[in-house]
Order: structure tokens, then sequence, then C-alpha cells
């Protein structure tokens, strides 16, 4: 009889057998799968055959997170990651190498744009921002540059610019470059940038994709080939994502359709009324008629979305008046929750501009940002209310 320590490892390591299929994709919480004998992890690990021996190389719930967001996409493959960011940089460098130039568009989310000048800059990737809604200027950049990637948000963080997906990849392909789209803000439900000819889409899954503000995660979805060109850097990188957090991001999944409806009713509603206030300089909503992406938004998204920002004529000091006085919303930097969030863009998620970059990426020193969440349109209002007050107050 082996000892007590050897029996209590195999007795807790031993998994149950399970013929049946669970009714959701339950947490392989193991770092390790092992093998009948070792040519088999061998096989596992080469890939000639299917299977797990890893979990940073691959692990059954994170796989089906990927699968999942590729199939709500429409893309044959994904891959699931441990942030937004992280899928972000391992879908770049998968198409880049050193010595070339990526063509970005202007206003992207703060700590995406650190990526591409702070970081891949030092390992000589140079980038050239451009305005979205300027197919000219896009043109001329990648004609100039000869740039492998276009890089766009379909909503973009913070000012809420609808880009024109189709025409972008038109252009994008004319010059032999591929088109990366972040689509964390309109997520699967409000656009599926592969049907309007994206090359790669990625996904901060810690927003709308989960929805419930508790688990950080990310995504990136493709063809089969160029998601295979992707799984190395996951894997030598180590962006893998935990089995208990794709577990989380699964369990918001099924709700997205749901979720982005009340998000979208509500925050139009919102956005109508904010428009019509005393110290509100302008509101950015592509659901508002007269937004300038409104016309591209018709045709593009299915939902509007959740996302609004919104001017005070007052600027920083009124902003600031605004987010202390709010008592439902949340004062943070996440977005795409049950709860609302407002945040002010320039001392936050964009905090990395200086004054001229941020004027250069259209953000005015008052913008505010709101991710609408679930709550009842009658309390938001009430304390969308309570902010105005104060910034008028703190700014007369
Ligand atoms: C548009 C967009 N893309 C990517 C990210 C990065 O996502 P994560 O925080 O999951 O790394 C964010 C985060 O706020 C974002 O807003």
């Amino acid at each position: 009889m082996s000892g007590f320590s050897t029996r209590a490892i195999k007795a807790a390591t031993t998994a149950p057998k399970v013929d049946q299929i669970p009714s959701s994709v339950p947490i392989y919480q193991a770092a390790a799968f092992s093998t009948a004998d070792a040519a088999e992890l061998g096989d596992v690990l080469t890939g000639a055959i299917p299977g797990y021996a890893y979990s940073r190389i691959d692990n059954p719930t994170t796989a089906a997170l990927g699968d999942a967001v590729a199939a709500l996409e429409g893309a044959e493959a994904g891959l699931a990651f441990a942030t937004g960011m992280a899928a972000i940089h391992a879908t770049i460098v998968s198409v880049v190498r050193a010595g070339q130039t990526i063509v970005a568009t202007k206003a992207v989310y703060g700590t995406t744009r650190d990526l591409l000048v702070r970081i891949l800059s030092g390992l000589g990737i140079a980038t050239e921002f451009v305005d979205p809604r300027d197919p000219a200027a896009v043109d001329a950049a990648l004609a100039r540059t000869g740039a492998p990637i276009l890089y766009v948000e379909t909503i973009s963080n913070p000012t809420i610019v609808v880009s024109d997906l189709a025409a972008l990849a038109t252009v994008a392909h004319s010059h032999g470059a591929l088109l990366l789209v972040d689509n964390t803000f309109a997520s699967p439900y409000g656009c599926r940038p592969i049907e309007l000819g994206a090359d790669l889409v990625m996904h901060s899954a810690t927003k709308y994709i989960s929805g419930h503000g508790d688990v950080l995660a990310g995504a990136v979805v493709g063809s089969r080939d160029r998601i295979a060109a992707i799984r190395p850097i996951l894997i030598d990188v180590g962006g893998a994502l935990a089995p208990l957090a794709a577990f989380l991001v699964l369990r918001g999944l099924p709700t997205l359709a749901i979720r982005m409806e009340r998000h979208t009713q509500t925050a139009l509603e919102l956005a109508a009324w904010l428009a019509g206030q005393d110290g509100v300089e302008r509101v950015h909503y592509p659901g508002l008629p007269s937004d300038p992406s409104h016309e591209v938004a018709v045709r593009q998204l299915h939902v509007f979305g959740g996302m609004l920002a919104f001017e005070l004529t007052g600027g920083r000091e009124a902003g600031r008046a605004f987010l202390d006085a709010m008592m439902v919303a949340e004062r943070t930097a996440s977005l795409g929750a049950v709860r609302t969030i407002t945040t002010a863009p320039p001392s936050t998620t964009h905090r990395q501009l200086d004054a001229a970059a941020l004027r250069e990426a259209g953000i005015a020193p008052g913008l505010l940002r709101c991710s609408v969440g679930l709550e009842d349109v009658e309390d938001l209002r009430a304390d969308f209310e309570l902010g105005l007050a104060a910034a008028r107050a703190a700014t007369s």
C-alpha cells in the first residue's frame, strides 16, 4: 500500500469520467493534461494529433471561448487571450516586421496607441495615424508607407466615431494591407467586421462579451491560417487566458443580444435628452440623426450600442464636478458592464496623451465618456441631472 501523501495526490487528482454532455462548458482548471504514453504527448505537442498538453498552449475551456467568439463573428477560427491588449499585441505582431510601418486611425484606445508608439516603435515598427473618415488620407498613407496593416476601431474610443469598415477594407486590400479591427465597442451583436471585409477582428472580452465587469479577457478571430499564425505568439509570449476567466466570459455571452438591445435603448434616450441640456456643448452618439457617424452606423451596425460621449461647455473643471456628483454611475475606466460607467478620458483612459495629442485625436478637455449600463433610464437621467447641476455650479 502506498504512503498517505501518494494516496492523497492520486485520490485528489483523478478526474471523473463523464459520458453525458454538461449543460455549460466546465472549468478545466488544470495546468497540464497527461497522456496514455510518451508518444501521445509528443504528438499532441507537435500538433500531429488533436489534444491538450499544457494550458498555456491550449485548454478546453479557453478554446471553447475562442470558438464561441469566432462563431458569433462569422469567422473560421478564434483564440482567447488573458486581456484585450494581449490579443491586440499578438495580432499585430503576427503580421508586421521590423522596418515596416502600420497605418492606424487617430482615435484609438490610449493603451493601443501606447503599444504602437512606445513599445512597437522601440522594435523598429513605426505607426502613422490617419483620420478614418478621410478615405483619401488613408489611401495616401497606405501608398506612402507600404504598410502591411490598417488598424481601426469599429466605434472609436473615446470619440464614438464609426468607421466605414467596408470602404476601409477595399482601400486596405487595394494596397495589399490587412484590415485589423478592434470591435470591442460594437460587440459581435452590433457589428461583424469579417462580413464587411476585415481580416482579423479583436475584442477586449472584458467588456460587452462578458458583460458583467468581473473578468479580464481578450479574443481575436479570423481565417484559420491567420489565427494559426497568431497562436505561436500566444504560446511564446504567454498571454493565455485562465480557465476560470474563460468560464466567466462564456457565462456572460448568451445574454449579449438582450444586453446590447437594452444598452442601446437607454443610450439613445439619454443621448437625445443630453443634447438639449444647458451646459452640454456636443453629444457624440451614432444613434442621433445629427451625429456625423449616423449614416455609416445605420448601414453597418445592427444596434448603435451603449457607448456615448459628451462635451461639457465648462471643460475639465465641469467634467470633474459632473463625475463627483454622480450617485448611480460608477467612476471608473472600464466599460461594457451591467453598471453605468462614466469617465473623463483626458485624465483616465487617454492620460498618456499630452494636450496636443488629445486635440489631434479629437478629445475635448471637457469630454466625458459614458458606458450606459442596464439600470432604469429614469434613474440614470436623474443622475445626469445631478452631474449637470454640479458642472454648472462649478463653472458659473
Ligand atoms: C476599445 C478597447 N480595446 C482594447 C482594450 C483593452 O482591453 P483589456 O483591458 O481587456 O486589455 C480596451 C480597454 O478598455 C478598449 O476600450
